[in-house]
């Protein structure tokens, strides 16, 4: 035998020792899977619920105010601890503000978005930011808003997580504070700032034109 005759049969013969070891019992092992019936137990379904009490990884939600809104009961006044208040976060907020709420709640929140403007047609329209009620309310009421619904206003909670909820709240709050405002009550160079629009103040790209910004075309 030459040398590459060798070669090759020792490549057959590792060959044959390493699929021997290949089987497929874990692949053809009896189990269930997801959603399947079964008569194994009572109910007739595979699904196990969770043994009461459990915590999934990641899923331990100790911080009331942060995850309801609340604290024993009671709606926040002020962001939670864990949010902190900066222009990042009012950016944050603005941009998935005009992804999530505009089309209903208006760029302004006046409740003039665009679809509520072209047939939307709920029970009740949406809501206006600027009413006394809603200006009075805590900030929590926005955030539990966001996350169970309120009223004809079904929950964004599967589409806006909680971090930006919060982020969502804090810019409804600024919204809200810019439209019930003095501005004869600021000093000059401030009032100066008020010709510069709010995405170029907080340093976003694309800052919406007047008019435009309300969603409503000038005309058909
Ligand atoms: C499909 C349209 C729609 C979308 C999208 C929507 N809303 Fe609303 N929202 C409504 C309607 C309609 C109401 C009035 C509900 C009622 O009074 O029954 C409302 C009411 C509200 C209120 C007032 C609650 C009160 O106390 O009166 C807040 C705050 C609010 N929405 C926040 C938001 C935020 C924040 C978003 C985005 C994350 C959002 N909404 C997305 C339609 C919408």
């Amino acid at each position: 035998m030459t040398k590459t005759d060798w070669t090759r049969c020792f490549a057959i013969v590792a060959a044959a020792i390493s699929l021997a070891g290949c089987h497929n019992d874990m692949w053809t092992q009896p189990k269930l899977r997801a959603q399947q019936e079964s008569d194994f137990f009572a109910d007739g379904q595979a699904d196990r619920m969770p043994v009461p009490g459990t915590i999934a990884r990641g899923g331990l939600k100790e911080d009331e105010a942060y995850f309801t809104g609340r604290r024993n009961g009671k709606l926040v006044a002020d962001l939670p601890s864990r949010v902190v208040l900066s222009k990042e976060l009012l950016a944050r907020g603005k941009e998935r503000f005009e992804v999530f709420c505009t089309h209903c709640h208006g760029y302004a929140g006046d409740g003039k978005g665009m679809i509520a403007q072209r047939g939307l047609s709920l029970r009740r329209p949406p809501a206006s930011y600027h009413t006394q009620r809603l200006r009075e309310m805590p900030i929590g009421h926005f955030f539990e808003v966001m996350s169970r619904g309120f009223g004809v206003m079904f929950s964004q909670a599967t589409r806006v997580p909680v971090e930006d909820r919060w982020a969502i709240a804090a810019y409804i709050r600024a919204l809200q504070l810019s439209h019930d405002f003095d501005a004869s009550s600021l000093a000059p160079d401030e009032t100066q700032k008020l010709n510069v629009p709010a995405d170029e103040q907080l340093g976003l790209p694309g800052a919406h034109k007047k008019g435009e910004a309300e969603g409503a075309p000038s005309k058909e």
